[in-house]
């Protein structure tokens, strides 16, 4: 059980902060006042704007992860935080998202460390603004879905992009997947998917080379290859790729006009009127 995990209002301990997608200015406030007051910072490599690290923590000793395991970050992060030093541990995004981030705070609890979650903005979230569209839109698309392909890590029975696909109304947000867009796409012809559906991919969004590329199940494979992307980017699929074919919503229109007395209709409810109240 990790429970204890909460940021509350306790800020003792170390930090796992999101760094955001890449533009030093998604960092949150609370995640930048963390990483200026942090003597250790230790980042997650690449998909960190090394922009970032130079804007706010550049007198603080940084220390790269990639290619370090646990038993090499747990004793930095708990020898620095012991000796009294100020840590602070950011992920890419979200930590929450694909981030193996509560592997080390349960390693770093169990030698009597406190660390605590500090949110960040995810890359689905920064692609979609690149796109200018929402990740659910009305009559589009009514769920999201954060998944990965197969590979090494998941196997193929616990891919499950096709059946999200297949819902029809479901934006599906591949992640760690732009090396395998072709053979991802490949299995949705394979399973019978519409070749039309629109796909969209958002290589480095939010930086400044960030890139989209727009298509189709049929043809984004040949599309990345060509601008030959092999990691870094998110892939969305659903027709909220492309920002068309909404209806106008229920919020601004109906309801707004003083109709519906029952209790759907209330956005005060926790009801569908009330998620929509954005
Ligand atoms: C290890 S996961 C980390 C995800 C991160 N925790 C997040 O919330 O965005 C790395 C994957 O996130 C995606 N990613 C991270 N930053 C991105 C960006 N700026 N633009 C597009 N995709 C990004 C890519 O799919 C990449 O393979």
């Amino acid at each position: 059980m990790s429970g204890d995990h909460t940021a509350g209002d306790l800020r003792e301990g170390i930090p796992f902060i999101g760094a955001g997608p890449g533009d030093p200015g998604l960092l949150t406030v609370t995640g930048k006042r963390l990483v200026e007051d942090a003597d250790l910072v230790v980042h997650a490599g690449s998909l960190v704007n090394s922009e970032l690290l130079e804007a706010y923590c550049a007198d603080a000793e940084q220390v790269n992860s990639v290619g370090k395991d646990l038993e090499e970050l747990v004793p930095l992060m708990t020898d620095a935080y012991e000796a009294g030093r100020t840590v602070a541990r950011l992920h890419s995004g979200d930590p929450a998202v694909y981030g193996a981030a509560l592997e080390q705070m349960d390693a770093l609890e169990g030698e009597g460390v406190p660390t605590y979650f500090v949110p960040g903005v995810t890359s689905a979230f920064a692609a979609s603004a690149t796109l200018g569209t929402q990740l659910t839109l009305n009559e589009v698309a009514n769920h999201v879905a954060f998944t990965r392909p197969q590979g090494k890590t998941l196997s193929a029975e616990e891919d499950h992009i096709s059946d999200f696909v297949g819902f029809g109304d479901v934006t599906t947000c591949i992640y760690l997947g732009t090396h395998a867009v072709s053979e991802t796409m490949d299995r949705l012809l394979a399973d019978g998917h519409d070749p039309d559906t629109p796909v969209a991919v958002v290589y480095h969004a939010s930086w400044p080379d960030e890139d989209v590329i727009q298509g189709t199940i049929a043809t984004i494979g040949e599309k990345v290859e060509t601008a030959g992307y092999r990691a870094s980017a998110l892939v969305i699929i659903g027709e909220a790729a492309t920002g068309a074919g909404y209806e106008r919503s229920y919020l601004y229109g109906d309801w707004a006009n003083g109709e519906g007395e029952d209790e759907e209709s209330d956005p005060e409810s926790d009801t569908t009127t009330e998620t929509n109240h954005d």
